[in-house]
């Protein structure tokens, strides 16, 4: 069924690496390639504010697109600036020291150092707006965001990840309003083709120039 199984994406780097490396730098090279660090699902960082999407997304209820302003409309997502945080922290708990960098950036302008979680390597080429669009939602690609303390990379983002999927797109598609809703469950082909609220005419590429142009 699969073309490409999700081990074989690394394969040709791995190849050429192990080569020019040997015995020693085979060792390297699978506990690089294999470690949760590299496969990212799980990657968890430090981030200079404890933010939680549970607290903010889940329990209070604030949409995704409030602070992810540019999803819809460009590529990129965008992690909010500080501005963002002080709509409510200049008036909710404004004592907080959890809170004293966001103060501070907001005091001397300078921005928060968020470390990126998700990302796909230069030579993929992605785009947010395409996809919610088409439907897809965001815990299709990013998991139970409403219930996560700490961010944390829920799916492994690899070639054959995003083709499991553009495969077999139907199950993942729903209504446009919907693509922000966490608990929202996948349905089967033919309920999704049923919904009149939903365009099932889509066709993600599986051609190599779909996504490498
Ligand atoms: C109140 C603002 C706010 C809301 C609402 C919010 N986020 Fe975030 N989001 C952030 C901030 C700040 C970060 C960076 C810190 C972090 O990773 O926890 C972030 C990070 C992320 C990341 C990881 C970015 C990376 O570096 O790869 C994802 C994915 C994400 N948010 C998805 C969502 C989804 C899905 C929702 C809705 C369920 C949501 N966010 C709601 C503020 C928000
Ligand atoms: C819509 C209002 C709103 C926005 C926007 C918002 N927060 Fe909050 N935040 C809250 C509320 C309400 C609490 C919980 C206060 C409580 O526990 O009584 C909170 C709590 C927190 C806490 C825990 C503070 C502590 O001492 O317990 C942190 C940290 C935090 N927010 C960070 C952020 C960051 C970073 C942003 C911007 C990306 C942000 N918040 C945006 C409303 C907001
Ligand atoms: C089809 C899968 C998919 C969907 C749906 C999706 N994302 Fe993402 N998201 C990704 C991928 C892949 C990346 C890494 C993109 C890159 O490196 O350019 C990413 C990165 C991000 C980032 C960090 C980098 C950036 O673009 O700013 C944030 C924040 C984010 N997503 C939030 C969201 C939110 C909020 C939603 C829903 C409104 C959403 N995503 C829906 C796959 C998805
Ligand atoms: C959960 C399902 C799903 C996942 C996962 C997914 N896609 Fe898609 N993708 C779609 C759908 C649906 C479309 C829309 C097709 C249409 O509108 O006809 C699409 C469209 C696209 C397009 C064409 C639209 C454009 O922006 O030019 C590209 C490129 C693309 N996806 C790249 C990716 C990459 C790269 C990944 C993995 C990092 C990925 N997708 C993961 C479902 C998915
Ligand atoms: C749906 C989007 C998509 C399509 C279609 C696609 N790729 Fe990819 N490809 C990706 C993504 C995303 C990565 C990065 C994977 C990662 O970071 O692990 C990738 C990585 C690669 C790599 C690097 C593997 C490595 O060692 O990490 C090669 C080579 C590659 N693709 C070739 C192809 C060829 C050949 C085709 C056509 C048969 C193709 N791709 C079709 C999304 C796609």
């Amino acid at each position: 069924m699969q073309i490409f199984p999700r081990w074989t994406n690394k394969l040709p780097a791995l190849i050429a690496i192990a080569v020019a490396l040997g015995g020693p730098g085979l060792i390297f090279v699978i506990w690089y390639y294999f470690s949760p660090r590299h496969t990212d699902v799980g990657y968890q960082p430090k981030q200079p504010v404890p933010y939680s999407h549970k607290l903010h997304a889940g329990d209070l209820g604030i949409d995704c697109r409030y602070c992810h302003v540019g999803v819809e409309k460009s590529a990129i997502a965008m992690v909010p600036p500080t501005q963002a945080c002080m709509n409510c922290h200049s008036q909710v708990k404004k004592e907080s020291a959890a809170l004293a960098p966001i103060r501070q950036s907001w005091e001397d302008g300078s921005p928060i150092e968020w470390v990126r979680i998700h990302k796909v390597p230069d030579y993929a080429f992605f785009d947010h707006s395409a996809h919610l669009a088409a439907g897809v939602g965001c815990s299709s690609c990013h998991g139970r965001v409403d219930q996560m303390v700490k961010m944390r990379q829920d799916q492994p983002l690899s070639m054959g990840w995003c083709l499991d999927c553009h495969r077999n797109p139907l199950p993942h598609l729903r209504p446009k309003d919907k693509v922000t809703q966490m608990d929202w469950v996948l349905r089967s082909p033919e309920e999704v083709r049923n919904d009149p609220r939903v365009n099932a005419n889509v066709n993600p590429p599986q051609n190599c120039t779909g996504c490498h142009r």
